[in-house]
């Protein structure tokens, strides 16, 4: 079957890495890649939202399965394009119809999608200018911290915690009055502040049956200790330690399956991936947010640890047979060091050429590519994140120290991870 993969990050090589390992793949097309997806397929120039390029390549090349990895897409209803048109329609895609990715691309619509299915989460309220009044008294009376929340995609910016009422009221203002985040704050979720750790589960469901993949964990700030700005993720783990057995069990039986039977009960068309974000208070879970995808960096710990076959997977997903499906997994962990550019996530330069990837890596360990592109001929960088190692351990901290290694030998001008990731599981 001949597959097209849409994204370019560290997650769309993670997935192609895979996928090309089923024997059921043939040709494999990634649009537009990077320079390790050009390793597993071919790289095609086109953008991730040209509908109309997308669907006359997937004519063009008899494309049989279109995976989507980030949420634009999604949210956008490239899934709703494949269902309505007569010449699509017998095409595999995974990820929900338009309907279904607000669970992502509107915080309000996921909270009211968990109270109504009874799916713990903080307390909230909702504001929009209509109500805009009200907010303040309700913000003066809050406790501290507060969690504003834009209602949109907001490039992952879009959460503030607010640790005084005057902090809180002033960006409640600038979010719905003076658009701080464009049409993304046109609406506000505000909620409780919730004090405990997080994970991620990853659930990909066919609406009606579902599979739990390796959960993992994220490591968002740029400095050692989880200090400093918010990136897109400096590395992720996988297992959690703290996600033991009886967690889990309190996971599927609290979030996954309400969510899974919540998406069947209201007739949602979602055959594609859950990643929950959850936090642990005490011994409970309770979700932060919902995404429509798999997650940036966890798919490169979450693919390696996957021993079933991704292709055969994603077909009983579009064609509702994961009733029939279980999930072979790695025993070993894995962790994923990301290597980012000077600067980021603030402004960085571009077009560094990266040397010592042609040098032997170990068996246990693996170079995906974020961002990176081929000029001359040389790879070159060509985004905040640019590579990410995973490797494979008997425990974290030795999968961890693998990556280091591995990442002595690669360089590029202002290069910066952290060496620190998993650090609370030594
Ligand atoms: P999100 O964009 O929804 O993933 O939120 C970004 C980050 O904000 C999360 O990963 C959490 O670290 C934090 N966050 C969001 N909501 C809450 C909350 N209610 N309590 C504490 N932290 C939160
Ligand atoms: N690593 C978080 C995300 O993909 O949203």
């Amino acid at each position: 079957m001949n597959i097209l993969l849409l994204g370019s990050g560290g997650r769309e090589h993670a997935l192609a890495w895979k996928m090309v390992q089923s024997p059921m793949c043939q040709q494999l097309y990634i649009a537009p890649g990077n320079a390790g997806t050009a390793l597993c397929g071919t790289n095609i120039n086109m953008s991730v939202t040209d509908f109309d390029a997308i669907k006359q390549f997937v004519l063009d090349k008899e494309i049989g399965l279109v995976l989507v990895g980030p949420e634009e897409p999604l949210v956008k209803g490239i899934v709703d394009l494949f269902r309505k048109d007569v010449s699509l329609q017998h095409v595999s895609i995974i990820g929900p119809a338009q309907y279904g990715a607000q669970l992502e691309g509107s915080k309000a619509f996921a909270k009211q999608f968990m109270m109504r299915h009874n799916i713990p989460t903080a307390r909230y309220r909702e504001f929009d200018a209509s109500n805009y009044e009200e907010g303040i008294p309700y913000l003066q009376a809050h406790a501290l911290p507060i969690v504003l929340k834009a209602d949109g995609l907001a490039a992952g910016k879009g959460v503030l915690i607010c640790q005084s009422h005057v902090e809180a009221i002033a960006e409640f203002e600038l979010m719905l009055q003076q658009s701080k985040f464009g049409e993304a704050s046109k609406r506000v979720v505000v909620e409780e502040f919730l004090d405990g750790i997080e994970m991620s589960a990853f659930v990909l469901t066919d609406g009606k049956n579902y599979v739990l993949l390796p959960e993992a964990k994220d490591y968002k700030r740029i400095g050692v200790g989880d200090t400093g700005l918010n990136t897109g993720g400096m590395g992720a783990v996988s297992p959690v330690p703290f996600a033991d057995d009886a967690f889990m069990k309190k996971v599927i039986e609290k979030v996954v399956e309400p969510t899974v039977k919540g998406l069947e009960k209201e007739n949602i068309d979602y055959k594609g991936f859950v990643f929950v974000g959850l936090i642990k208070v005490g011994d409970e879970p309770m979700v932060i947010e919902y995404n429509c995808r798999m997650g940036d960096p966890e798919t490169e710990v979450v693919m390696p640890r996957l021993q079933s076959d991704l292709v055969e997977l994603l077909l009983a997903t579009a064609n509702g047979r994961l009733d029939t499906f279980k999930i072979e997994q790695d025993p070993r962990a894995a962790c994923t060091v990301v290597a980012v550019s000077g600067g980021y996530p603030g402004s960085y330069e571009k077009g560094y050429p990266i040397t010592g990837l042609d040098a032997a890596v170990p068996a246990d360990s693996i170079v995906f590519h974020a961002g990176t592109t081929t000029k001359d001929g040389e790879v070159v960088t060509s985004g905040g994140r640019v590579l990410c190692v995973t490797s494979y351990g008997d425990s974290i901290s030795n999968a961890v120290a693998k990556s280091k290694e591995v990442l002595k030998q690669i360089s590029y001008e202002d290069m910066y991870f952290r060496r620190d990731i998993g650090y609370e599981f030594e």
